[in-house]
C-alpha cells in the first residue's frame, strides 16, 4: 500500500469525501476535513472563477482553526474538470495554485501541464478512472494516485466491477489507489483497503449528510431508496450516471423506458450550468430535477451531521477491524 507522503498521519480515517455537482459545498468539505477525512468540491459548483476564488478562501479561512480535541483538519480538495469544453481551465488552475490547494482530482483528460502546476507547490493530483485504459494515460501524464470509479458509483460511473477494476489498473499502476462505488460503512473502507486501495471514495453516503447542499427531499430519497432503485443510464446526462429511480418518475420521465442519447456530448457535462432542452421544450435538468446517487444508498439508514457520520465510520470500522482478526487471526 502506498498512501502519499502528504497525507500521512493526516487521516483520522482512508476517505475521502467525494466532489458532487450541487452536492458539495463550502460547509461539507470544512465539516469533512475538521471531522478527520478530506472533503472536497467541484470547482464547476461555482458559476465564475472569482466565485471559486471565494469558496477556497473561506475553506482555508475555516481549516486554519484547529478541528475538535485539537485535532489538526485534513487537507482539502478539489475536482477539476480538464477538457478542451472546460473554458476556465487557466483561470481556475490559476486559482489553484495561488491558493495551493492540498489536493486535485481531475476528471475527463490528464495533463502534465496541470501535473506541473499542481506538484510546482508540492500538492497531489489524484485522476478519476473507469478503467485500465485511461488508467495508463493518467500514469503517463504522472499523476500521483488513481480513483478507480467502479459500477454502482453515483454520478458518472463506470461499469466494472471493483475486484476486476483493481485488477486491470494494478498491472499497469503501482502506485496509490483509491477506490470508488458503492462503499457507505466503516465496514466498506475496511473492505477497500483489503482489495488494495490506499484510501475509499464516497459520495453519496457524505450527500445524505445535514452540511450537503441538496434538499431534504434528495437527502430523504437517498435514505428511503433500496440499490435496485438506482437506474444506470446515458439517458439524462449523456454520459452513462446512476439516478434515483423515483427522481425520474417526478420529473415526467418513465424510467424503464428512457430515450436513448445519439451522442456523448461531453460539452454538455463540462458545463453542467448549461440550460438543456429538447425539441419538444425544456428537458429535465440533470442533476437539478433528476437526483444521482449511487447504490450505496443500500447502506444509508439515516441523515446526520458529517462529524456524526464520520464517528459512526470509525466505530464500523474498528468493530469490522477487530471481526476480521477474530475470523483470520492477527
Ligand atoms: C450527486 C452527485 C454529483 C457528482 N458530481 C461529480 C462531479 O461534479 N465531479 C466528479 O468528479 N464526480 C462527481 N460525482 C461522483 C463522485 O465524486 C464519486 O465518484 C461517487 O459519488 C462515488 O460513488 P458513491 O456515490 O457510490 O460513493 C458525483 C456523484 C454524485 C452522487
Amino acid at each position: 500500500m502506498t498512501m502519499p507522503q502528504q497525507l500521512q498521519g493526516r487521516l483520522r480515517l482512508p476517505i475521502i469525501s467525494a466532489p458532487m455537482f450541487l452536492g458539495s459545498g463550502v460547509d461539507l468539505v470544512v465539516g469533512a476535513c475538521r471531522a478527520g477525512v478530506i472533503g472536497t468540491f467541484p470547482a464547476l459548483n461555482l458559476r465564475t472563477t472569482e466565485d471559486f476564488d471565494g469558496w477556497l478562501t473561506q475553506i482555508e479561512t475555516a481549516l486554519a482553526e484547529p478541528g475538535p480535541e485539537g485535532r489538526e483538519p485534513a487537507p482539502y480538495g478539489v475536482n477539476f474538470i480538464v477538457h478542451s469544453s472546460n473554458q476556465r481551465i487557466e483561470a481556475d488552475l490559476a486559482q489553484i495554485v495561488a491558493h495551493e490547494v492540498p489536493l486535485v482530482i481531475t476528471s475527463l483528460g490528464a495533463a502534465k501541464e496541470v501535473v506541473d502546476a499542481v506538484h510546482s507547490y508540492g500538492g497531489l493530483v489524484f485522476h478519476d478512472v473507469t478503467n485500465a485504459k485511461f488508467a495508463r494515460k493518467a500514469a503517463d501524464a504522472g499523476v500521483d494516485g488513481l480513483i478507480l470509479v467502479s459500477a454502482g458509483a453515483g454520478g458518472h460511473a463506470g461499469g466494472l466491477n471493483p475486484f476486476a477494476l483493481i485488477s486491470e489498473v494494478r498491472a499497469v499502476w503501482d502506485g496509490p489507489l483509491i477506490l470508488g462505488g458503492a462503499l457507505s460503512t466503516g465496514r466498506d473502507v475496511l473492505a477497500a483497503q483489503a482489495a488494495g486501495a490506499d484510501l475509499a471514495y464516497m459520495g453519496t453516503r457524505f450527500l445524505a449528510t445535514e452540511e450537503s447542499l441538496v434538499s431534504e427531499a434528495y437527502r430523504e430519497m437517498i435514505v428511503g431508496s433500496g440499490a435496485e432503485q438506482i437506474v444506470y443510464t446515458p439517458s439524462i446526462s449523456t454520459i452513462p450516471a446512476n439516478f434515483l429511480r423515483e427522481s425520474i418518475v417526478a420529473a415526467g420521465l418513465d424510467p424503464d423506458h428512457l430515450p436513448v442519447p445519439d451522442k456523448v456530448d461531453l460539452g454538455h457535462v463540462t458545463n453542467p450550468h448549461a440550460e438543456e432542452t429538447t425539441q419538444s421544450g425544456p428537458a429535465p435538468k440533470a442533476w437539478k430535477e433528476v437526483w444521482s446517487a449511487g447504490q450505496s444508498v443500500a447502506g444509508i439508514d439515516s441523515v446526520v451531521p458529517v462529524a456524526e457520520l464520520v464517528d459512526r465510520l470509525e466505530a464500523e470500522y474498528t468493530q469490522a477491524k477487530g471481526e476480521l482478526l477474530a475470523v483470520i487471526g492477527e
